[in-house]
């Protein structure tokens, strides 16, 4: 939660040195519109800043830009809108939108959150109708693009469960990237594989088989295509968590707010994914694997079918899978 100031809490101009208190003064100016950084940190060095009434006229200076009273030239800078987080714990049966179709009139993630600002709150990414598990909302723009977009690699973890017994092949090939379709604007235009999946196994039988998966696209319904095109549809999908944030302390259908560490590692995930050398592969390494789909499926080694293992992902060359029917099955 944000550090409030209150007189009682000490000297304005000693708190604003504690680096722990939040951005650095010149940046919350800059970022009130107030001008420039550089041009705003001459406005301090000239002694035109007050916090909470004392002149800062020092750097590096630090405030909270939700709880401080910030002035430049005596007049208040605009006050931004706190940045919200909010996890939900999806139940089925419940779409990821703030409003469904007028005909179906189904219940909407933002009907389960009660919050305050709900109003301002979007979803990050989306889970299916039947999806369980984590889904962020938050009005922070700029960290739901990067939470998003493949560029940034940042990792979402799921719990299958799915008909039948899943081999290890059927998970190399997953793990390897399986070629689905694209929709564009409605229509269907050829396939492209997908980036790498870490595959483990927690349990199967004859009937069925209980995974994880960690993906660091989101293709439309990509798990449940993927485990299909391998011939497992998925009986059950939760997602467990989203980067370095997990599914903690949430009965199904209940929201919290992060914590500030959570906020904190979220930020963190997304600035490593920017330079390259966050969780995943490389935007070159994905770029370069969404090439066309051969006609058919693609084939595997059967190398890679020996050395096969149950937790299998981002490690080995890439190998392609051979339809089915050359090998025998189904
Ligand atoms: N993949 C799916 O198939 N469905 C989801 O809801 C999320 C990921």
């Amino acid at each position: 939660m944000p550090r409030r100031t209150s007189d009682s809490e000490g000297d304005p101009r000693e708190l604003c040195r504690d680096k722990a208190r939040g951005p650095r003064l010149q940046r919350v100016l800059a970022e009130a519109g107030v001008a420039a950084r550089r041009v705003c940190e001459q406005l301090i060095e000239e002694g035109r800043v007050e916090v909470n009434g004392a002149i800062i006229d020092f750097l590096p200076a630090f405030a909270d830009p939700e709880s401080d009273r910030i002035t430049v030239d005596g007049r208040p800078i605009k006050r931004r809108s706190r940045k919200l987080y909010v996890m939900l714990n999806k139940p089925t049966r419940t779409i990821t939108s703030s409003a469904d179709e007028p005909e179906f009139d189904r219940r909407t993630v933002l009907d389960l959150v009660e919050h305050p600002a709900a109003d301002r709150l979007f979803p990050v990414g989306r889970l299916d109708y039947d999806t369980t598990g984590l889904l962020l909302l938050t009005n922070d723009g700029e960290l739901a693009n990067r939470l998003t977009h493949p560029r940034f690699g940042v990792t979402k973890t799921y719990h299958a469960v799915v008909k039948g017994k899943l081999t290890d092949d059927d998970a190399d090939s997953i793990a390897q990237g399986i070629y689905l379709a694209e929709r564009k604007a409605g229509q269907t235009s050829g396939a492209s594989r997908t980036a790498r999946v870490a595959v483990s196994i927690f349990k199967r039988d004859r009937d069925r088989t209980v995974l994880e998966l960690k993906l660091t696209e989101g293709r439309n319904r990509q798990v449940r295509r993927m485990l299909a095109a391998v011939g497992h549809p998925v009986k059950k999908l939760e997602r467990v968590a989203m980067g370095p944030v997990r599914l903690t302390g949430l009965p199904r259908g209940a929201w919290r707010e992060l914590s500030r560490k959570e906020i904190e590692a979220l930020r963190r995930a997304v600035r490593r994914g920017k330079a390259g050398a966050g969780e995943g592969p490389s935007p070159k390494r994905r770029r370069s694997r969404a090439e066309s789909a051969p006609a058919g499926q693609a084939s595997i080694d059967p190398d890679r079918v020996r050395r096969a293992v149950v937790r299998t992902g981002h490690e080995g060359d890439r190998a392609e899978r051979r339809p089915r029917r050359d090998r025998g099955e189904r």
